[in-house]
């Protein structure tokens, strides 16, 4: 079922699309737009594909675009997903096409992954009598704000009739020239927590009339440790981090209370739905000792990526016909969050990294970082695996 497409062979970039890829992810990233907010951002897209041909737009939320390339048989329904949004970030980077809004960027590279999906598009329009069945190009807003954009596109129908979805990230950790490709477990469901611990405030000289919430919150913190520590399967990967610790004005007064955030990471369902049980035990525990009380919120964000075997391979195939096995890198999984998972709840589905850090050319910034850049060379083989992938899926 999924082997070569023999008909149409290898699809290589013409110089066009080589240019037009990287003018579009320079002008996205001059241009970037918060989650929820990419009404510009999806007017381009919208407009740029429809100068294509061959596809069927729509506007499924917003500031989301979907495009249908329907073939002249039907077939296998495979959908492509890219995310479009920016972050609140000052950028800091000096080169001609830095952000053009102040405060936002694009420092996680979705700029490039829509730039990737509008070429994949171009090409794949121009085999539209080539193909059996269907691809939908998913252009998603809002992946990095909760509640996500991937499960309002779900929600408004995009994957009705979809038998797989596949999605990528530029990844600067991974070296351009290289393709990460993980079977299985890739990356973690991130949810978060707010605890409120609850003492009695009062003078600093006079802590015997007080409930000390910096004292007891303090305690929480620490044996909040020992959920991962001794609660839970050690073979099982789990992430409990308190990071935000809020309390106190001065010296001499201690706060009636203490702010407390943080996030939670892992892959097992069951394991993630006993966190909360076993974190509300020890909060419960600690104030009730010290005579404080509480007040806990949990709330479960995206699920976690898990890719499917049998399209996990396909990607793993497309790298080898198309690249070679040098730059085939069998990846570990990570604790990082996405919410492509939304789409893998309705579709098997498969998700992979497209390496775009180079040492050489200095580009080493984390995602997220003011510095943050990627290596444009990426792109061209973010539009092979698209191509080339899709080809497979609905020869
Ligand atoms: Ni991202």
């Amino acid at each position: 079922m999924m082997t070569a497409n023999t008909e149409v062979g290898l699809i290589e970039l013409t110089d066009e699309v080589k240019e037009d890829i990287i003018r579009w992810r320079r002008y996205l990233h001059q241009n970037p737009e918060l989650s929820f907010q990419e009404e510009k951002t999806a007017q381009f897209v919208y407009e740029t594909l429809k100068s294509f041909g061959n596809l069927e737009l729509s506007r499924p939320t917003k500031t989301s675009v979907m495009a249908r390339l329907i073939g002249n048989e039907p077939g296998k329904v495979l959908a492509i997903r890219a995310d479009m949004d920016a972050l609140p970030i000052e950028e800091e980077n000096s080169f001609e096409f830095v952000s053009k809004n102040p405060g936002v960027m694009h420092a996680c590279g979705h700029d490039g992954h829509t730039s990737i999906l509008l070429g994949t598009a171009k090409i794949l329009s121009q085999f539209k009598s080539k193909i059996k069945g269907e691809i939908r190009f998913f252009f998603q807003h809002g992946e990095e704000l909760f509640p996500g954009g991937g499960s309002e596109m779900v929600a408004a129908g995009v994957m009705e009739g979809v038998d797989f979805v596949i999605g990528a990230h530029l990844w600067s950790p991974l070296e351009v020239g290289k393709v990460g490709i993980k079977y299985g477990a890739m990356m973690a469901s991130p949810d978060t927590f707010y605890i409120t611990v609850k003492g009695k405030g009062g003078h600093a000289a006079l802590p015997h009339q007080t409930v000390d919430s910096i004292a007891v919150a303090a305690q929480v913190v620490t044996n909040l440790q020992h959920i991962v520590s001794r609660c839970t399967d050690p073979l099982e990967p789990l992430v409990v981090t308190v990071a935000k610790f809020v309390g106190g004005t001065t010296h001499n007064v201690i706060p009636g209370t203490v702010e407390i955030m943080g996030t939670v990471r892992s892959f097992d369902k069951k394991l993630r739905e006993s966190v909360p049980g076993l974190m509300e035990r020890i909060i419960k525990g600690i104030t009730d000792a010290h005579g404080a009380s509480y007040d806990f919120k949990y709330d479960f964000g995206y699920h976690p990526v898990i890719n499917h075997e049998e399209v996990t391979r396909v990607l793993e195939e497309t790298v080898l016909d198309v690249f070679g096995k040098e730059t085939l890198e069998l990846i570990p999984a990570n604790m990082g969050g996405e919410d492509f998972s939304a789409f893998q709840q309705a579709a098997p589905g498969a998700f992979f990294y497209v390496g775009a850090g180079n040492a050489e050319k200095g580009i080493t910034y984390p995602h997220h970082h003011a510095r943050f850049t990627i290596d444009e060379d990426a792109l061209e083989i973010g539009v092979k695996m698209f191509v080339n992938a899709a080809l497979k899926f609905v020869k």
